[in-house]
């Protein structure tokens, strides 16, 4: 039996060391973090985050071999493998501020770990951290004359919210970066593979050096970040021609070299990730004198901003170039359906623009209305729970996150409540155009002439 502690238990750190705890049931999983309104909330029956399939999962190891808690220190000295899960924003002061990752959380951990530890462990990268992280960790870690010896391995992790249970029960692969060139090194890696064993297909485990595995999750999510401003950037040409982007998606993404997936054009991505990753890995080449590297990347996060403010100012056009004093009823405020995160969701960037085009917003979510009175807090906004409550009186729809919810309303019961003309913007692509359309809607989706 091995005693297995998670450091962090935000939307990373929770559902993956839940996951192990399921699929080892010889194993003791200990999850903790220095949020204690967290950890009491993971303890309850209203876990901090909504994941589907996590609520069945919590409830059927909590207690069993799953355990949340506050003392660091001690779950520290008794853990045989650590997992750090810890934030690495986006570094807001000195040198790197705004691109580069603050690694403050991280290194903070590092030495705590050191400073409890009383016989050697291995020490997992879950964060998504710079290349040479792990390095600048051994050496917090090992320090010298220390009798206690540290293994640091890197194992990025890959689940999208919203999908997390899943992506971490049939993963497309799980990737560990270590050192091959020690024993102590190849050892560690066989310990950690050895869990992922339990479920995880031989084929689909895979290593590398480090700097390999920790650069292989930033390049992750920059490739799939470009992919979304990619088709973004072909959404705009739409909106100027008679081509429509969801007939161009689905004819470049059959494809086999390009593939479906990641191919839906929207209002942007969000997401507290795409954009810290892209950052960091433009900080990254910056450092190493890389400008032309750097401005590559760059450009995606600039075309992702351009695409949410295009978004707004369609909405202005469309509407007589004025919505002073209109309400504008925001469907969705997540940054993805499924979710209720809000790091980062355009509806955030798109609401703020709205206010400051002084429109009435109204914002309504199945799941991030509290995330949503966070994030707004001390604006002007209505929030509502029903949807049908939200449209009454309003101008205008603006959907900022592909609910299924979205896609069943009754389109008709909402036309007779709102102001006329009634403007539908779908910043997804997920409603039925033709249909709202043939209503008396005045529809504008994303990527299409209107
Ligand atoms: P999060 O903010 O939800 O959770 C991080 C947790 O770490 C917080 O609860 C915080 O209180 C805790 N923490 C910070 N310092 C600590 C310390 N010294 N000791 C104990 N706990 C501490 O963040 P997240 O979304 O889970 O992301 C964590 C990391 O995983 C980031 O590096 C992120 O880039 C990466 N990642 C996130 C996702 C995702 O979908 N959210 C997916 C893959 C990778
Ligand atoms: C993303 C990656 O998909 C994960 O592999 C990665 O582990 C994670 O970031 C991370 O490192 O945090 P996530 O941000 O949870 O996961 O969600 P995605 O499904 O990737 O969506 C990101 C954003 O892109 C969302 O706003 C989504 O609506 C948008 N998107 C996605 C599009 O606009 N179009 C698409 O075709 C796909």
């Amino acid at each position: 039996m091995l005693n297995i502690l998670g450091i962090g238990a935000g939307y990373v750190g929770g559902p993956t060391m839940a996951v192990i705890a399921d699929k080892c049931p010889e194993h003791k999983v200990t999850v903790v973090d220095i949020n204690a309104e967290k950890i009491a909330a993971w303890n309850s029956d209203h876990l901090p985050i909504f994941e589907p399939g996590l609520d069945a999962l919590i409830e059927r190891v909590r207690g069993r071999n799953l355990f949340f808690s506050t003392e660091i220190d001690e779950e520290i000295r008794k853990a045989d493998l650590i997992f750090v899960s810890v934030n690495t924003p986006t570094k807001t002061y000195g040198q790197g501020a705004g691109l580069a990752a603050d690694l403050m959380y991280w290194e903070k951990t590092a030495r705590q770990i050191r400073a409890n530890a009383t016989g050697p462990k291995i020490v997992i990268e879950k964060s998504t951290v710079p290349v040479r992280t792990a390095v600048a960790m051994e050496r917090i870690l090992n320090e010298k004359d220390s009798p206690i010896h540290f293994d640091v391995l890197s194992c990025p992790e890959f689940l999208a919210e919203g999908t997390a249970i899943r992506d971490l029960e049939v993963p497309d692969r799980v990737l560990i970066g270590g050192r091959h060139d020690t024993d102590s090194g190849r050892e560690a890696m066989k310990k950690l593979s050895d869990i992922f064993r339990h479920w995880v297909p031989e084929e689909r485990i895979i290593h590398s050096n480090i700097w390999s595995a920790e650069l292989s999750k930033l390049a992750s999510n920059a490739f799939l970040a470009q992919r979304v401003s990619s088709i973004n950037a072909i959404s705009a040409i739409c909106e100027k021609t008679e081509a429509d982007i969801n007939e161009v998606s689905r004819a470049i993404g059959l494809d086999q070299r390009i593939g479906p997936h990641f191919l839906k054009s929207s209002v942007g991505f969000g997401g507290s990730c795409f954009k810290k990753d892209l950052l960091n890995l433009v900080y990254l080449c910056q450092f190493y004198g890389l400008e032309e590297a750097a401005e590559y990347w760059m450009w995606v996060v600039k075309f992702n901003d351009h695409q949410m403010n295009r978004f707004v100012d369609r909405i202005l056009k469309k509407m007589f170039n004025t919505i002073n004093g209109k309400r504008i009823v925001l469907f969705g405020f997540a940054f993805k359906a499924n979710t209720g995160d809000t790091r980062e969701s355009p509806a955030i960037y798109v609401t703020k623009r709205l206010l400051e085009e002084r429109a009435e917003v109204v914002v309504t979510d199945p799941r991030a209305l509290d995330n949503a009175r966070r994030d707004l807090e001390g604006m002007p906004v209505t929030f509502a729970e029903d949807p049908y409550e939200a449209v009454r009186g309003a101008h205008a729809i603006a959907v900022m996150t592909e609910w299924d919810l979205y896609r069943d309303l009754d389109y008709q019961r909402i036309y007779d409540v709102m102001e006329k003309p009634a403007f539908v913007f779908d910043g997804r692509n997920i409603l039925d155009h033709k249909g709202l359309y043939e209503m008396g809607y005045h529809v504008f989706p994303i990527g299409k002439k209107a």
